[in-house]
């Protein structure tokens, strides 16, 4: 048997999962088998990676049979599909919010805690995309004069909301240069019963507000 491992992407039709691809590719990513994964609606999409056409299937618990990583960015699916991977076998690496506060699931940045790893009873979380960049910055600091408090303050792009929220920002933005009116679908969630402009504008709320008023990506 190969020593390679064998890979499933979950989401890889979506933004992050679109750059996990272009990772492989980049990074030149060996691995034995790739399975691509999405939702129903992308089941049939080909995919091209270093040169191969892959079939996107529809993700359920039994594409996790005789994976050895399984990289995940299908949102709030994780909650169902990561236990079942982690059950046949396949160690996950989460990129949702799902389990970043389960004391039972690490929470890794590579460069700052790879010890936590060993950890892992079969799902790996990360933290969220601009936490991951701040740390990065702050661990050599930390490391010389414990930070206790960090108080932040974050502008993020539409890319957060996924490969819906850019298509709005572009779409939304050519509609205002030709003078048309633009529904807004998506921004600033599109779990969120209304939307917003986000072209030329900003919206002061990430995902959906919580009892003690910050927004739960806050
Ligand atoms: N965008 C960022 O900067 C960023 C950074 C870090 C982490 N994250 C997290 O990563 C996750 C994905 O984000 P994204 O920006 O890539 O979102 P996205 O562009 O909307 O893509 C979502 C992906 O998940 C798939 N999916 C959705 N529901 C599914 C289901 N029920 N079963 C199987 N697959 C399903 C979608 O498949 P279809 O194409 O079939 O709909 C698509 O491939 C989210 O949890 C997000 O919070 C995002």
């Amino acid at each position: 048997m190969s020593k390679l491992p064998r890979v499933a992407v979950l989401g890889a039709t979506g933004a992050v999962g679109q750059e996990f691809i272009r990772l492989f590719e980049e990074r030149d990513f060996q691995f034995a088998s790739l399975k691509l994964l999405a939702s129903k609606r992308s089941a049939g999409k080909k995919v091209l990676v270093k040169g191969k056409e892959y079939t996107v299937e529809e993700a359920k618990p039994e594409s996790f049979e005789n994976i050895d990583i399984a990289l995940f960015a299908g949102g709030s699916i994780s909650k169902t599909l990561a236990p079942e991977a982690a059950k046949r076998g396949a160690v996950v690496i989460d990129n949702s919010s799902t389990f970043r506060m389960d004391p039972e699931v690490p929470l890794v940045i590579p460069e700052i805690n790879p010890e936590d790893i060993a950890k892992h009873k079969g799902i790996i979380a990360n933290p969220n995309c601009s936490t991951i960049i701040m740390l990065m910055a702050l661990k050599p600091i930390y490391d010389i004069s414990r930070i206790k408090r960090i108080i932040v303050s974050t502008y993020q792009a539409v890319s957060g909301a996924g490969k819906d929220g850019i298509d709005e920002l572009l779409d939304e933005a050519a509609a205002i240069a030709k003078g048309e009116t633009y529904e807004p679908k998506i921004l600033p969630s599109a779990s969120l019963p209304k939307h917003y402009q986000i072209a030329y504008n900003v919206i002061p709320q990430i995902d959906v507000f919580l009892d003690n008023e910050y927004t739960k990506e806050e």
